[in-house]
Parts: C-alpha cells; sequence; structure tokens
C-alpha cells in the first residue's frame, strides 16, 4: 500500500493534498453549531447529483410525457418514489443548510477581508443554486411548473426594448412549451450542475488559502505554537471530520422522517397544485413560488410598477454580493458589536416575514406589510456602512474565548 501511494504521489499530489486539507489544515477550536452546514451542503450536493441521475433515467423531457413520467417514476420504478422524495426534501433542505450557513457568514463576519473572496464565489454558488432550483421544478410539468415559468419568464418582458424578445428567446417560442421544457432541462441536468461543482471547488479552494474565520471573528494564523502552527487551531481531520460525522447522521435522521412521513410538508416543499398536469388554458388562482423563493417574490411584487420591481428583487440579492464592502467595522463577530447584532437579527426577520408574504395572496394588507418590510430589508444595507464605521466594538481578545 505505501509503495502504490509513494507511486502516486511521485506522479500527483495526494498525500500534499491530503495534508493541506485535511490533517494539517488548521481550523479554530470554537467551531459551534453553526459550522455544520457548509459540509451538510457538501453532502446534500452530493445526494442531489445521485438522485438527480437515478431520476433522469426514467424522466421524459417530453412536454407530452414529462407529467407522466414522473408519476411511472412515483408509482411502478422500483424505489423511484424513494428517490424521488430524496430529490424534493433535497432541494429544500439544500435552501434551510445555504440560509444557515449564509446567516453565520453574516454572524460572525465571515464575509469581511480577507474571506472576500469566498463570500463572493459562494454568492455565485447561490445565484446558480436559485436558478437550479426553479428550472428542476418545472421539470415535472405540472400546473406549479408551468405557471411559475410563466412568471419568472415573464419577467424578462419589463426590460426597456428588449424585453419581449429576450422572453421569447428564453421560452424558444411565444409561449412556455415544449422546447422550453427541453432547455430548462439540459441546463438543470448538465449545465449547472457542473458550474455548482467548479464553483464549490473553487469556494473551498479559497476558504483554504485564507483559512477559516471562527466565532469570535478572530484571526488564529496571528498566534503561532512553538512548532509553528496556530496556538488555537487544531486539525481538520480526524476533529473536525468527525463532527461533521455527527451533523451527517442527525440530518440524515430528519431528513429521512421527513421522506418517509410527511414527503410535502404540507405543501411547503411539494405544492398540491404541481399534482395536478400542467393546463396552458386554465390559469391556477393563485401563483406562488416554492417558500425558498418567497423573500424575493415578495420584493418584487410589493412595488406595483414591474420594471421597478424585477428591479428592486434584483437589488436584494445583488446587495448581498457588497457586504464586505459595506460592513466597515474594525471587529468581525456580532459577538463584539452589540448594535450590529440588533440590526442583523432585525434584517434576518424582515427576510423571513417577507419569505412568509411571498406565499400569501397579495391582499392590500399583505402588500402593504410587503412595502414595510421590504424597506425594513433595503435599510439594513443603506444603515450599515454608516453604523459600522460609527459603532465601537467592545475590546476583542487576542485568543480565542473558548465559548462555541
Ligand atoms: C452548495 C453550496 C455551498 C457549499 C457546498 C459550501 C461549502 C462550504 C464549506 C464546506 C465551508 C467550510 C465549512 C464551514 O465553514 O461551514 C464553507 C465556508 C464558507 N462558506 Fe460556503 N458553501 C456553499 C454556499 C455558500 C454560500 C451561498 C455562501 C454565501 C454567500 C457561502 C459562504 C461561505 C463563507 C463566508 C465561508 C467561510 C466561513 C468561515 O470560515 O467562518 N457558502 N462553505
Amino acid at each position: 500500500m505505501n509503495r502504490f501511494i509513494a507511486w502516486v504521489d511521485a506522479r500527483f499530489p495526494l498525500t500534499r493534498m491530503l495534508r493541506e486539507h485535511l490533517t494539517e489544515y488548521y481550523a479554530p477550536k470554537n467551531f459551534n453549531f453553526f459550522y455544520f452546514f457548509g459540509a451538510l451542503a457538501l453532502l446534500v450536493l452530493v445526494v442531489q447529483i445521485l438522485t438527480g441521475i437515478w431520476l433522469t433515467m426514467h424522466y421524459k423531457p417530453d412536454a407530452e410525457l414529462a407529467f407522466g413520467s414522473v408519476e411511472h417514476i412515483m408509482r411502478n420504478v422500483n424505489y423511484g418514489w424513494l428517490i424521488r422524495y430524496m430529490h424534493a426534501t433535497g432541494a429544500s433542505a439544500f435552501f434551510i443548510i445555504v440560509y444557515l450557513h449564509m446567516f453565520r457568514g453574516l454572524m460572525y463576519g465571515s464575509h469581511r477581508p480577507p474571506r472576500e473572496l469566498v463570500w463572493i464565489v459562494g454568492m455565485l454558488i447561490f445565484l446558480v443554486l436559485m436558478g437550479e432550483a426553479f428550472m428542476g421544478y418545472v421539470l415535472p410539468w405540472g400546473q406549479m411548473s408551468y405557471w411559475g415559468a410563466q412568471v419568472i419568464i415573464n419577467l424578462f418582458t419589463a426590460i426597456p426594448w428588449i424585453g419581449p424578445d429576450l422572453a421569447e428567446w428564453i421560452r424558444g417560442g411565444f409561449a412556455i412549451s415544449d422546447p422550453t421544457l427541453n432547455r430548462l432541462f439540459a441546463f438543470h441536468v448538465v449545465a449547472l450542475p457542473i458550474v455548482l461543482i467548479l464553483l464549490v471547488g473553487v469556494h473551498l479552494v479559497a476558504l483554504h488559502e485564507v483559512g477559516s474565520n471562527n466565532p469570535d471573528g478572530i484571526e488564529i494564523k496571528e498566534t503561532k505554537d512553538a512548532q509553528g502552527r496556530p496556538a488555537d487551531g487544531i486539525p481538520f481531520h480526524p476533529y473536525y471530520t468527525v463532527k461533521d460525522l455527527f451533523g451527517a447522521v442527525v440530518f440524515l435522521f430528519v431528513a429521512a422522517v421527513i421522506i418517509f412521513y410527511f414527503p410535502t410538508v404540507n405543501g411547503l416543499f411539494l405544492e398540491p397544485e404541481n399534482f395536478e398536469p400542467a393546463d396552458p388554458l386554465n390559469t391556477p388562482e393563485h401563483i406562488k413560488p416554492v417558500w425558498y423563493f418567497g423573500t424575493f417574490y415578495a420584493i418584487l411584487r410589493a412595488v406595483p410598477h414591474k420594471l421597478t420591481g424585477v428591479v428592486l428583487m434584483g437589488l436584494s440579492i445583488l446587495l448581498l454580493f457588497l457586504l464586505p464592502w459595506l460592513d466597515r467595522s474594525p471587529a468581525r463577530s456580532w459577538r463584539y458589536r452589540p448594535i450590529y447584532k440588533q440590526m442583523l437579527l432585525i434584517f434576518a426577520v424582515s427576510f423571513l416575514v417577507l419569505m412568509y408574504l411571498g406565499s400569501q395572496p397579495p391582499t392590500a394588507t399583505y402588500t402593504l406589510l410587503a412595502q414595510v418590510f421590504t424597506v425594513i430589508y433595503f435599510a439594513f444595507f443603506i444603515a450599515l456602512p454608516f453604523v459600522s464605521r460609527w459603532e465601537r466594538p467592545r475590546p476583542v481578545p487576542d485568543r480565542i474565548t473558548g465559548k462555541g
């Protein structure tokens, strides 16, 4: 075995890579609950790719056959129901995990220098993930697939001059139809997964180049021990591989309970309307996106003017890219920044309220609420550069405090 590894090492940096990224990658010793989600996102990515490959073996990307092929998977294919429910639950789980992962970044200032690129690549992953989820949702060709695609692709018509032509080009016709389904399928199963995998690779290489942040937001590389290793660091393997393995088992247990007992989660993960075949002549009374798009959809609907709504929705995502530069505090973690902590919590509440409103019918009251919370959402980004400069952080310790 050793001779084989030496043979490989002479031709490929296997041992060096394992050392650099696992056994000699020193991670801060105070990783807490919120540090489970990066590894869990990786796990879900793998599960989605594997279940996706098996679904593709039986799915038919044809407007006449797609709905029926999904029913066939559910009823006739051995364990087809399990694979489909794993994939559908995985999609929602992915967003729960990624939202918590991003929130952790904002709590502890992981997006701040020198990790801006880790954050930017993360945001690119988030964009691609949203595209991937949207396209996957269209594939079963149910009522909500069809009308959801109709709403989203129609947003492009709001663009001045080129809008209508652009929407037609994206659809591959005057209406959502077979060519639309075919191209969304190609993107969902081939193009975007490749981009996602590449981006996740870049995300991790960028992170390991600068090293992990931690709940105290302190740079552990600044205090070295006698051997020149970070005094507050521990090798990723075995310490965090074991921790992450525990997280994976708990996660898989919760996911199994959902998959086996509540696969639709009361219409939240799989909407009842999507168990009806797409009907271009019958518009559902209330078209709504899956829960994880709710926040952005609520911002879109809060504005009566279509183009302004589209621009605000785009901005609500784009501004997240800029956070490393909008935040100017000398401290990273919210532990030492009480005012930032309140701001971030209010921002998170506005994010969740908008998420709820995005799934509700646009009544006058709900629209007014969406407008109020849209203002609160944007106020966070406007206030951050000023408040982060003006707030005096509490003294930040030189070494990790030992609190998780
Ligand atoms: C498929 C999606 C993603 C995967 C597989 C992934 C994976 C990971 C992993 C394994 C880590 C190291 C472990 C950890 O810190 O939890 C990490 C760290 C990080 N990720 Fe992601 N990530 C994803 C999406 C995102 C997104 C959407 C963002 C933000 C926009 C993001 C921002 C970060 C940041 C800032 C860190 C450094 C955290 C720190 O050191 O405190 N990631 N990611």
